[in-house]
């Protein structure tokens, strides 16, 4: 089922160099559809988008990919930590610039993407890391009156991810990685907005499983076309935002989630279509392999985010 893709590369340490000296000479000022300034990359730079990078592990990812020389869109609702992050990257041999965009608005995913693909001939990284945990407890509803962490975590990065597939595909060999759990509950198709026996950790884990099932219909659709899609399991209870609201005490570091996001981004030894429980490929829940409840999230999703409608 999986397939060797070609490894992503950043510049050699000389390019690096190299794009340090033409960051002070040559940087473009672009004028980006959102209206605010940014660098655009220069040639041969990769683009990466790491979604939720204004905290936790999409901040420490966003970091070293700028190290490694990347232009990294920033990305997450809070404006001011977004381009504080961005502020770092820029003083790194990368570049980076924020973007806000509220996944429990599907109007909002749509503009984010619409701004990509105006402003950017090529994206070789697609990080779907935004995310939101299972704490509080209670049944909340998106803008657009879906079950919260079901938009948040799953059917906005999977709008996201269709609108910018031809981006992807352009810019092949690309990546798409998912972040998700351990944490996985089978979604009810009696009942996929959970409307009865609501729990947080219940939505959490229906949200990643769909992250899993759907990294796994992407890689059977993408493999011919030089696009690798895996998910993961980052590492367990890092000291982050989403964890902090659950009061738990942290088991993990950041830096161990991000080691496991950066191997799925940049190894040359990873196969697409997996699970990852950090840097090891692991089963992911037996609903992520089942063909027809596969078929059904697909058409659900399709239908809710308006992909395949035009939407
Ligand atoms: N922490 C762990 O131990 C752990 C374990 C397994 C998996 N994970 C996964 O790792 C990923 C990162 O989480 P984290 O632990 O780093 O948590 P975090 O510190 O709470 O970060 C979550 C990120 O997602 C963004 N986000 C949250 N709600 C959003 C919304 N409605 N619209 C747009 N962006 C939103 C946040 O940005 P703003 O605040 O700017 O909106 C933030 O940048 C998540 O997918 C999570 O499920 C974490």
């Amino acid at each position: 089922m999986s397939i060797r893709t070609r490894s992503i590369r950043f510049p050699a340490a000389a390019t690096i160099r190299t794009t340090l000296l033409s960051a002070a000479l040559l940087i473009a000022l672009s004028t980006p559809s959102a209206g605010q300034a940014f660098p655009a990359p220069t040639e041969g730079q990769q683009v990466i988008l790491v979604t939720g990078s204004t905290s936790g592990l999409g901040r420490e990812v966003a970091l070293r990919l700028g190290e490694m020389g990347a232009h990294v869109i920033v990305h997450g609702r809070n404006e001011a930590r977004g381009r504080a992050v961005v502020d770092e990257i820029d003083a790194t041999a990368g570049s980076a610039r924020f973007l806000r965009a509220d996944f429990a608005s599907f109007a909002e995913v749509r503009r984010l993407a619409r701004a990509i693909l105006a402003d950017y001939g090529r994206l070789d990284v697609l990080v779907n890391n935004a995310g939101f945990g299972s704490a509080p407890d209670e049944r909340l509803v998106s803008e657009d009156g879906n079950e919260f962490r079901f938009q948040v975590n799953y059917l906005s990065p999977f709008l996201l991810t269709h609108m910018l597939l031809p981006l992807l595909e352009e810019t092949a060999p690309s990546r798409i990685v998912n972040v998700s759990s351990l944490a996985q509950s089978p979604v009810d198709w009696e009942d996929p907005q959970i409307q009865r026996d609501f729990s947080g950790r219940r939505a959490y884990g229906q949200s990643k499983l769909a992250q899993v099932a759907f990294t796994f219909d992407l890689h059977e659709a993408l493999q011919d076309k030089d696009i690798m899609a895996n998910a993961l399991h980052p590492a367990t209870y890092m000291p982050t935002g989403m964890v902090q609201r659950l009061g738990v005490e942290p088991r993990a570091t950041i830096d161990e989630g991000a080691d496991a996001v950066m191997q799925l981004i940049v190894s040359d030894e990873i196969e697409g279509g997996q699970f990852f429980n950090q840097l090891e490929p692991q089963r992911a829940h037996a609903q992520a392999y089942d063909m027809e409840s596969r078929r059904r999230l697909r058409e659900l999703s399709e239908r809710l985010t308006g992909i395949g409608s035009g939407g």
